[in-house]
């Protein structure tokens, strides 16, 4: 069964869909891993990044969206009553290795209506992964930088969350926002899943500033009274990123990113390997006790 890793930061911009894509890609590619990529922003700019605007019109018309998904129309046609009993249909296939596979489930802007209706929603997510996570050893979940119901399917239906932050003065009132949503949601759902925070990684760092070393050692110390893992991991500021997006690829597999930035996203993954391997055996030792 799945590893379901959502990447979640309420503040906007922080790099969330850069270090899914390419944690996705890594653990594919790299680790010949089975993967799921969700995209679950309206923005659908995960989908953007690894799908070309004819493939993603033709995926939209013929076998659709995780907005297909979640949202009940007033009227089921033929299309969604199929995609509905096989959610597998409303796939797209990114890339195949050996045995693996890397799918995506592309998001498209009317995600947004179940924002304005959240009216018993917050389950529709683990229950659509529920029949298809056998299928990977990852799903990574591509969050919106909004606290809605959309934010709350991501809760409930993830084992872990991820918390990329730029190093600036900002990301303290992001992050503290981001902790109370959490502890609202472990109090309220009436059954809460065990969603575990992996920690922070800190994106788009630029190496050598010193109004960016400020922001990260006030960050670490609001970790440190929180018990928030910070990842010692982290993704440089690049500009190669933009053009890896526009180039469809990861900035792995690029020959213009310099040497650490294509290395960082197997460094991050290593980590979220080992916290994993970590926060396992501490919830198996706390069930001993
Ligand atoms: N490490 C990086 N270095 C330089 N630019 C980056 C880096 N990571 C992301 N970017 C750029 O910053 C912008 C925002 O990144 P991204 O879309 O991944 O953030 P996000 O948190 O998903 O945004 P949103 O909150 O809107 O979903 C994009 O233009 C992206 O190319
Ligand atoms: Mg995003």
């Amino acid at each position: 069964m799945a590893i379901t890793i959502a990447l979640l930061n309420m503040k906007g911009g922080v790099g969330k869909t850069t270090l899914a894509v390419n944690l996705a890609w890594h653990f594919h590619q790299n680790e010949e891993k089975n993967v799921l990529l969700v995209d679950l922003d309206p923005q659908f700019n995960a989908t953007q990044y690894v799908m070309d605007f004819q493939a993603f019109q033709t995926q939209r018309k013929n076998a659709g969206t995780i907005a297909d998904l979640l949202i009940d129309p007033p009227q089921l046609n033929a299309r969604l009553k199929k995609i509905r009993l096989n959610p597998r249909l409303a796939l797209h296939t990114i890339g195949h290795n050996g045995n693996a596979k890397f799918d995506l489930l592309p998001a498209e802007l009317n995600l947004a209506w179940l924002v304005k209706n959240p009216a018993q929603s917050d389950f529709r997510l683990e229950k659509l992964l529920k029949k298809i996570r056998d299928d990977y050893d990852y799903i990574f979940i591509d969050c919106a930088p909004t606290d809605s119901v959309l934010t709350t399917m991501a809760l409930t239906a993830s084992d872990y969350l991820l918390i990329p932050m730029r190093p600036d003065r900002f990301s303290i009132l992001g992050f503290t926002n981001l902790n109370e949503t959490i502890e609202i949601f472990k109090e309220n759902c009436p059954n809460p899943h065990n969603v575990k925070v992996l920690g922070i990684v800190f994106t788009q760092v630029s190496v050598g500033s010193t109004t960016e070393q400020e922001a990260m050692n006030v960050i670490k110390a609001a970790a440190q009274k929180e018990g928030t893992y910070l990842f010692s991991s982290q993704l440089q500021y690049s500009r190669s990123f933009n053009r890896s997006i526009k180039d469809q690829t990861p900035i792995f597999g690029t020959d213009y990113a310099q040497y650490p930035t294509r290395r960082a996203p197997a460094k991050i993954a290593a980590e979220i390997e080992s916290r994993i391997t970590a926060l396992t055996a501490a919830g198996k030792g706390a069930k001993k006790k």
